[in-house]
């Protein structure tokens, strides 16, 4: 094994031993596989290649100061994903498998798991994809879920640090009624033009507002959105953005700190109200948002004037953070001691 630089991971890509497989056939889910091939055999009228008959998930396990391995709330990823396979047509994993092939892939990777001193984790990638040939839109009949991980770096080197963000209003990356609640492909097709041309503009992320009206907020990128305003944590309630697990954690988790917690439509005008605001998701549980722009109105919505994140922001990012690395008690059993 070449020596890795722990400290230096980005979210990029890096080969471990092996990944974990099963194939849909005939109507049943066949034994899973280990394999230490990268590489999928894919036909090239794959469903999947063409028709964008696929979903993912994203989650992490993390090596603790108690020398344990934990996974974090998987049950809500099988869950998401298996909410994805109804939408697209393609048979549900189960959570117990679901979880299996996770703690499978983790533990056969045991080497690949980040020190906890490196700040940086084992990313798990599951992915459900249909592979039997087909030039005719339809369903696959054939099926794979594979399972791979790889260790990433920590999403704030410098420390947890505050992003400008830019409100696009040029491209949607999901309808109201279309496919951005699940975690499949083609929203993020949809969204590689605008984060590229965000980025390009100096911003770490585009801000979407809802497709219909462009009335509400949505989501950020890849992340939800949070607004912190009079001890109230306020996120947005869409049929079009993906409901994230760590939204889902840190609704808990600020409604234990005692603050107020409200889910339902955004309008943009309040974004001028609040006091602190944050993306969250896997990748960094909280990014702090500097400032949103809205270059079409000239408007600028600030949230730190110092470029510091917010406080509360700050409690809320540790008390994820402890859980996922067991330093106070997992009251809720969010998390899976694997090793
Ligand atoms: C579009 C989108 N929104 C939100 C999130 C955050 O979800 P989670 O907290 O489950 O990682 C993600 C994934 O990371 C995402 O891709």
């Amino acid at each position: 094994m070449t020596e890795i630089d722990w400290n230096n991971l980005t979210f990029g890509y890096i080969r471990t031993d092996c990944n974990v497989r099963a194939v849909w056939r005939n109507g049943e889910w066949g034994d899973v596989e280990v394999h230490e091939e990268e590489t999928l055999p894919l036909h090239i009228a794959s469903v999947c290649l063409h028709y964008g008959q696929e979903a993912f998930e994203g989650l992490k396990a993390f090596r603790c100061p108690d020398g344990h391995v934990r996974v974090f709330r998987s049950d809500e990823n099988a869950v998401r994903l298996q909410s994805a396979s109804r939408a697209l047509l393609m048979p549900e994993v189960p959570t117990e498998m679901f979880n299996d092939m996770v703690d499978r892939a983790v533990r056969l990777n045991e080497r690949w798991i980040p020190p906890y001193e490196s700040g940086a984790s084992l990313y798990i990638r599951p992915l459900l994809i249909g592979t039997s040939p087909q030039v005719g839109v339809h369903s696959a009949t054939e099926f794979l879920f594979v399972v791979f991980v790889t260790p990433v770096g920590p999403y704030f080197k410098g420390g947890f640090q505050t992003t400008p963000y830019v409100i696009t209003r040029r491209y949607d990356r999901s309808a109201p009624l279309g496919t951005g609640r699940y975690k499949v492909g083609g929203n993020y097709a949809a969204s590689l033009r605008a984060n590229r041309e965000a980025h390009e503009a100096g911003y770490s992320c585009e801000f979407y507002l809802d497709a219909k009206e462009k009335k509400y907020i949505d989501e950020c990128g890849s992340a939800n959105f949070f607004g912190i305003r009079q001890n109230t944590y306020i996120t947005p309630l869409s049929t079009s953005i993906l409901p994230s697990v760590t939204n889902k954690s840190l609704m808990q988790l600020a409604e234990d700190l005692g603050l107020k917690v409200e889910h339902r439509p955004i309008p943009i005008e309040e974004l001028a109200t609040f006091e602190e605001a944050g993306a969250c998701g896997t990748a960094a549980v909280i990014s702090p948002i500097q400032r949103i722009d809205d270059p079409e109105t000239g408007r600028s919505y600030v949230f730190s004037r110092d470029g510091k994140p917010g406080p509360v922001s700050t409690r809320l990012y540790n008390s994820l953070r402890a859980v996922q690395y067991g330093t106070v008690p997992d009251r809720y059993g969010w998390t899976r001691v694997v090793l």
